[in-house]
């Protein structure tokens, strides 16, 4: 089904979006470096409310933290296998402040999600693994990664030349769309 859709569309930058998946597992070919600055610059591209850009991201390639991040965090655990991961933190001494402090989780969040389909649009698999909000997930990789205060870590995207690729997860649903007003599911 998305696959027809892709093929109909014939559209790269859509076909990209349509077909990324979650991997989790991966060779030991490493990532280099061209590719890595561009998922990179693909990551600070991301939009940002008031263009406050309140993120930090952390490249870890070398093995022991990888490993370490796999312990600490084992949600992250396919890190053990996999030569790269992007600590995508926030940035709150570049947040907004009162009621749009909080703004700097949808800012990272967007980084993640461009991180991700850069990753996929380069050829290699991605999985964004969840820190924020968990307390503990925090705490463990803020001192993994001696982070101070202000920077606060969201995700960990763990990246790599996927082993397998697993299958595209067909997301269309109709009734999570209304059109006009919440309820209506018919487009007229
Ligand atoms: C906020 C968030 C946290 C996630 N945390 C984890 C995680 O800790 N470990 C993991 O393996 N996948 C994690 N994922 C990936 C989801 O499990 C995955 O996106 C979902 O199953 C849909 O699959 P797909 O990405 O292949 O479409 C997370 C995704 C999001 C958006």
């Amino acid at each position: 089904m998305v696959h027809i859709y892709v093929v109909m569309k014939s559209n790269a930058a859509i076909g990209n979006i349509l077909t990324r998946v979650s991997v989790r597992s991966f060779t030991d070919q490493p990532v280099v470096s061209d590719d890595i600055e561009t998922i990179l610059r693909a990551g600070l591209a991301a939009s940002s409310a008031r263009n406050m850009q309140p993120w930090h991201l952390i490249v870890i390639t070398r093995r022991e933290t990888l490993n370490a991040i796999a312990d600490a965090t084992p949600n992250a655990h396919m890190a053990k296998q996999a030569p790269l991961a992007i600590v995508v933190c926030g940035d709150l001494s570049k947040a907004a402040s009162g009621w749009e402090q909080d703004f700097w989780i949808q800012d990272v969040s967007a980084v993640t999600e461009n991180i991700l389909l850069a990753a996929h649009a380069l050829g290699l698999g991605a999985v964004w693994t969840g820190t924020y909000p968990s307390k503990e997930r925090c705490n463990e990789m803020a001192m993994l990664m001696r982070t101070p205060a202000h920077i606060i870590p969201f995700a960990t995207i763990v990246i790599g030349h996927a082993q397998s690729s697993p299958e595209v997860k067909d997301k269309w649903c109709a009734a999570a769309i209304s059109y006009e007003t919440f309820g209506n599911f018919s487009r007229q």
